[in-house]
């Protein structure tokens, strides 16, 4: 387990202090890590980079698909969508909530997310164009999503862990939904069935490339996994996806956009073709086809809902004053 003990900037463990050796060890006895529990300050970091992160995403990846629900197709489909919008809403607040155990404000992770310091998963940057991109946001999207998220379950981290425990099981209605979407595209009519095709068509590479840059171009993965905040590497995880989702393609009678997509007996996976990584970092530095508009609504929001807040904080406060004269009495 000595090996696993590495830290962010590269030092051995001859150069940890004792108490960085005692936290490594509990976290090699797969212990959970609570919120007052004294923990290193990269790790402290490292968590909310990624529960930050991971909670912006779940807010902005509201946007495409709410985009979609005065449009959906039927009365059931318009409430089914509405739903899985709500639960990704409820998503961002409990990551919010274990974001701010670890001594971050909301306010101060809005503002990051808001100035572009802080980022939000790059599939949320593509556009969702017809009806059968809820389906395929669904089925790839969410999918990837589970596929990423099932693992932190088991994550170090108390409140993150327990998060992940709830949030997994609704992400598995949202995936299963969006399948069936799919299902019911993909055996319509012709032109039904070439518009489930061109989603997946332009949603397969962004989907593959929620999983992260490639291992050799990861810069957290080592230390993430040695603290065991991240349980899997991104090409694990992406590959795993691609082994799930080949055979579901082709039981809709869809075809992955892939020519060199090839079963590998050897490697018991398919081998695949990697995403533009290229695309990935210009979605990331906010080129991305809808960064500007996805951030645009955001901060929208966040200003139009300014007079609520203060009326709050000002109501909490004629709350509080009152609580002490009548204490005072
Ligand atoms: N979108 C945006 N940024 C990304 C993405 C992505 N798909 N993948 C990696 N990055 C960023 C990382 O945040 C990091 O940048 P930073 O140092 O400025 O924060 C950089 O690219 C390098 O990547 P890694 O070193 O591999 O980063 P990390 O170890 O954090 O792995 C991963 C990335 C796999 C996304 C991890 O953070 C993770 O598992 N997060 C939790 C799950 C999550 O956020 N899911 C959102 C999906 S959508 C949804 O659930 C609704």
């Amino acid at each position: 387990m000595y090996a696993q003990l590495v830290k962010s900037e590269g030092t051995s463990r001859e150069e940890m202090s004792p108490e960085e050796i005692a936290f490594q060890e509990r976290i090699d006895r797969n212990e959970k890590i609570e919120p007052k529990e004294w923990m290193p300050e990269g790790y402290r970091k490292t968590l909310i980079r990624q529960i930050g992160q991971h909670a912006h995403s779940e807010i902005v990846g509201q946007l495409p698909e709410g985009n979609w629900i005065t449009r959906a197709p039927t009365l059931e489909r318009k409430q089914i969508l509405l739903a899985k919008v709500q639960d990704e809403a409820g998503h961002g607040l409990y990551l919010y909530c274990a974001a701010e155990t670890l001594g971050v404000s909301r306010d101060e992770l809005l503002e990051r997310l808001h100035s572009g310091d802080m980022k939000y998963s790059s599939i949320f940057n593509y556009p969702t164009l017809t009806w059968a991109d809820m389906g395929a946001v669904g089925w790839l999207v969410d999918g990837a999503a589970i596929m990423n998220q099932v693992p932190l379950q088991r994550t170090s981290y108390g409140p993150y862990s327990r998060a992940m425990i709830r949030i997994c099981k609704e992400e598995s209605f949202h995936q299963r939904q969006g399948y069936a979407i799919m299902m019911k595209m993909a055996n319509g009519t012709p032109a039904q069935k070439k518009m489930a095709q061109d989603a997946l068509n332009r949603l397969w590479y962004p989907s593959l490339m929620m999983f992260g840059p490639s291992d050799k171009d990861s810069v957290h993965s080592a230390q993430s996994m040695a603290w065991k905040i991240k349980m899997n590497t991104n090409d694990e995880l992406r590959q795993k996806f691609v082994d799930q989702t080949v055979p579901q393609a082709e039981y809709l009678g869809l075809t992955v956009p892939d020519p060199d997509l090839k079963w590998n007996e050897e490697k018991g996976g398919y081998d695949f073709t990697e995403p533009d990584w290229d695309e990935f970092y210009q979605v990331l530095k906010g080129n991305g086809p809808c960064n500007k508009e996805r951030l645009g609504a955001r901060v929208k929001a966040w200003e139009d809902g300014a007079w609520y807040r203060e009326a709050m904080t000002a109501h909490a406060k004629k709350k509080a004053a009152r609580r002490s004269a009548v204490a005072a009495e």
